[in-house]
């Protein structure tokens, strides 16, 4: 990650100077669910990032050990944990950046869907704070089910009279890192240099990845793309399975959440040319929120661009996803309007 920032004009900067530089922007991130196990590698990822002046890290329980812990590295940020909701304003205000980690995740046997009933509450009382604390923060949504948590927020601003489309992203970074992965395995390309855009939703047959638009160009096979494309959309229920009760992914989630969140500051600091795939406000499909690619700036989304060509395989996953991501997106909609 960083060594992208090293080559950017705002690495470039950083190398001459060295982190103690005075002329970076002051930035304030917050990660909610600091002390979970995406929350804690997400922190240190973060302390690590020079874009980052100060850190906020809120949870219910164990954040004042994480902050403690995480606050000793000597890097530019200052770090302060927050504990319990008496405290999630000051966590809050003035931040630029809310990363969202908070809430319950899978065992075996279940679906992100099967979250909803926990999470969906959580993740309305978090918003319902960024509303009256940091009204104006972009939110990196990782909670699930992302194909209703993403919809809850929009309709919690819509409902404060704060919401701005640009500003909320669902983070499906670790289905794009997930498919760089596997399509790298198979075409024996460097990793590196591995891109695949990943579109549609976070969960199941929703998760499309585009491997015909997959570089550098390989050529798979057919039956290779498609074991390729239902490992990826699988991703999620390997690590859950393998962990076998305790928990979902965390680390590699940790690392996509930092390489997003890393997208979005250089974004919002002005470098030019952002890309990264999220789940945002979108006209691509008939539906509302979809994840495509989309370019990053100053006010975050600056443009949600296109599918691109599809193979015939591709069309079709995408005409087989729109109903089930549609019902989740409407299931979002209708509980942030219940009471
Ligand atoms: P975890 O149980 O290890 O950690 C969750 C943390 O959230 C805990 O520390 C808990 O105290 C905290 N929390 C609960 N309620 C809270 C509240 N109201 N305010 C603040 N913090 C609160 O779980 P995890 O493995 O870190 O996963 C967290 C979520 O991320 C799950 O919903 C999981 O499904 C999701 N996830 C998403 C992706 C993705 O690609 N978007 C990937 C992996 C996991
Ligand atoms: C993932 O893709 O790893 C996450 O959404 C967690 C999960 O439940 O699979």
């Amino acid at each position: 990650m960083f060594r992208s920032v090293a080559r950017s004009a705002v690495g470039k900067h950083l190398l001459r100077r060295g982190y103690g530089t005075v002329s970076l922007p002051d930035r304030k991130v917050a990660i909610l669910g600091a002390a979970g196990g995406i929350g804690q590698p997400l922190a240190l990822l973060m302390k690590l990032n020079p874009l980052v002046s100060q850190l906020a890290l809120y949870d219910i329980a164990n954040t004042p050990g994480v902050a403690a812990d995480v606050s000793h590295i000597n890097s530019r940020s200052e770090v302060t944990g927050y504990v319990g909701e008496d405290q999630l304003g000051q966590a809050l205000e003035g931040c630029d950046v809310v990363i969202i980690p908070a809430g319950v995740p899978r065992k075996p046997g279940m679906t992100r869907d099967d979250l909803f009933n926990i999470n969906a509450g959580i993740v309305k009382g978090l918003c319902s704070a960024i509303a009256k604390y940091c009204p104006h923060a972009l939110v990196n949504m990782i909670s699930n089910p992302v194909n209703s948590t993403v919809p809850i927020a929009a309709e919690v601003f819509k409902k404060a009279g704060t919401y701005d489309e640009r500003k909320l992203f669902g983070v499906t970074t670790l289905d794009v890192v997930r498919a760089k992965t596997f399509y790298a395995g198979k075409s024996k390309a460097n990793v590196a240099d591995v891109n695949v855009p990943v579109v549609g939703g976070h969960a199941g047959i929703t998760i499309l990845p585009l491997f015909s638009q997959a570089t550098p160009k390989a050529n798979l096979p057919e039956d290779v793309i498609k074991a390729l494309t239902k490992r990826t959309q699988d991703g999620g229920t390997e690590v859950v399975e393998a962990k076998a009760g305790k928990g979902s992914a965390t680390l590699s989630m940790a690392y996509a959440g930092a390489v997003f969140a890393d997208s979005i500051l250089k974004g919002l600091h002005g470098v030019p040319d952002v890309v990264e795939c999220a789940f945002v406000q979108s006209t691509v499909t008939e539906l509302p929120f979809f994840a495509s690619k989309v370019r990053l700036g100053k006010n975050g989304v600056e443009e949600v661009l296109g599918l691109g060509p599809l193979s015939e395989y591709e069309k079709e996953g995408l005409e087989s996803l729109k109903p089930e991501l549609k019902a989740s997106i409407e299931k979002g909609i209708k509980f942030a309007n219940q009471s």
